[in-house]
């Protein structure tokens, strides 16, 4: 069966990143028997340049028919007047609203030629391979009320709304213990019970739906303040971690400084499952942006990039050994001292985007 992939590389670095990853894919189709299809559409300031919006109807239509979109980067100095509606972070805020993915998926991968670049001691971070699973379209962010008022003796009132129902927590929860099973079979839930009734419900929920459907997975508790405590203490106790809105845009920006550089971070976000197909929507994208203080020089690291694709592999097609060899491949890359500029260090031979991306495919094709 044809796997349709589509491709928006975006703006500034974006493309030069897709550019490497597009060479994996030909490669995968010519050598190994893919049947990867590519299309690819303009979105962010590249689309509002060529249409006058963010993304036009047409890919948006691509992007839903897709099996999985790769996106690269949007943005740039040159677009920073254009209006609101139609500017470029607008073209994936509609991506991730109509696929409606409402679980991000971000990993804290530490390679071990870069296990000293992390804010921690190198052994605590080597060989690290946690992902977490943060709730994207619902709690705080968007419960209602979301009100400012006034008190009228000088005083406001703030209010933020963090609400949760059971369906909401049964579809990110299910993400995570199917993810599990393609990695180390592990879940950490982590919310705070102790003192918010939406933890109450959350944990409540993970722990039926275990007993229902996941049993095979091994499931842990924490509390979320401990669990972030527990992320920089000792990383590597964990494998999937799973929580909401709130805590997971903190808990995974902690766990990225684990890691290195911005220019290695991949990410996904998984929404419903196809009625038919079972096949889960999905985009997949690198961390960091467009980076227009090196666009167009040829220097920027694919590595978050070819990253991204390598959890299409895993999360989106279960090509788990495939996905593990690309990941293997980089890291076999790194020990080689190949590096960006951003990850340069002493002794390393510092190369730029093409280059590095060579150099995976050729890892890539020995393993
Ligand atoms: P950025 O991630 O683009 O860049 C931050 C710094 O990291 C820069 O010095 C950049 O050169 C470096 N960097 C980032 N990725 C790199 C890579 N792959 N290789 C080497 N160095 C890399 O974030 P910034 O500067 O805050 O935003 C630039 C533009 O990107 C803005 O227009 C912003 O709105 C947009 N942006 C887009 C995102 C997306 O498309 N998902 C996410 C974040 C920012
Ligand atoms: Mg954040």
């Amino acid at each position: 069966t044809v796997r349709k992939l589509f491709l928006l590389p975006g703006d500034g670095i974006g493309p030069e990143a897709m550019n490497e990853v597009r060479k994996i894919i030909a490669y995968m189709n010519a050598e190994l028997g893919g049947s990867y299809e590519t299309d690819e559409g303009l979105v962010g300031g590249s689309a509002y340049d060529a249409h006058g919006v963010a993304i036009s109807e047409g890919d948006m239509a691509k992007a839903m028919a897709a099996d999985a979109v790769l996106f690269g980067a949007v943005g740039g100095p040159q677009w920073d007047a254009v209006p609101y509606d139609v500017r470029p972070e607008a073209g994936l805020l509609r991506l991730r609203k109509d696929l409606e993915l409402f679980a991000n998926l971000r990993p804290a991968i530490c390679y071990p030629a870069l296990a000293s670049a992390s804010s921690l001691k190198p052994e605590l971070v080597e060989g690290l391979d946690i992902l977490i699973v943060r709730e994207l379209t619902g709690g705080v962010y968007f419960g209602e009320p979301k009100t400012i008022t006034d008190l009228g003796n000088g005083q406001k009132r703030a209010i933020d709304t963090q609400v949760y129902d059971t369906y909401e927590i049964e579809r990110i929860s299910a993400v995570a213990f199917e993810l599990a099973r393609t990695r180390k079979n592990a879940v950490c839930s982590m919310e705070k019970r102790n003192v918010m009734k939406s933890g109450v419900l959350w944990n409540q929920v993970v722990t039926e739906l275990h007993k229902a459907k996941f049993s095979d997975v091994k499931l842990e508790h924490m509390l979320a303040d401990a669990g972030g405590m527990q992320l920089v203490r000792a990383p590597k106790q964990f494998d999937v971690i799973v929580t909401d809105n709130l805590f997971g845009d903190m808990l995974s920006d902690v766990a990225s400084m684990l890691t290195g550089s911005l220019g290695m971070l991949p990410s996904a976000s998984l929404g419903a499952p196809d009625g038919k197909t079972g096949q889960r929507k999905a985009m997949y994208e690198p961390v960091h942006g467009s980076a227009p203080d090196i666009a167009g020089k040829g220097i920027a690291n694919p590595i978050a990039m070819i990253a991204s694709f390598a959890m299409c592999l895993r999360y989106s097609f279960g090509e788990i050994a495939q996905a593990d060899a690309l990941e293997k491949a980089i890291a076999n890359v790194l020990d080689r001292g190949i590096r960006t500029g951003d990850i340069m260090a002493e002794g390393c031979k510092q190369v730029g985007t093409v280059e590095m991306g060579d150099a995976i495919l050729a890892e890539f094709k020995s393993l």
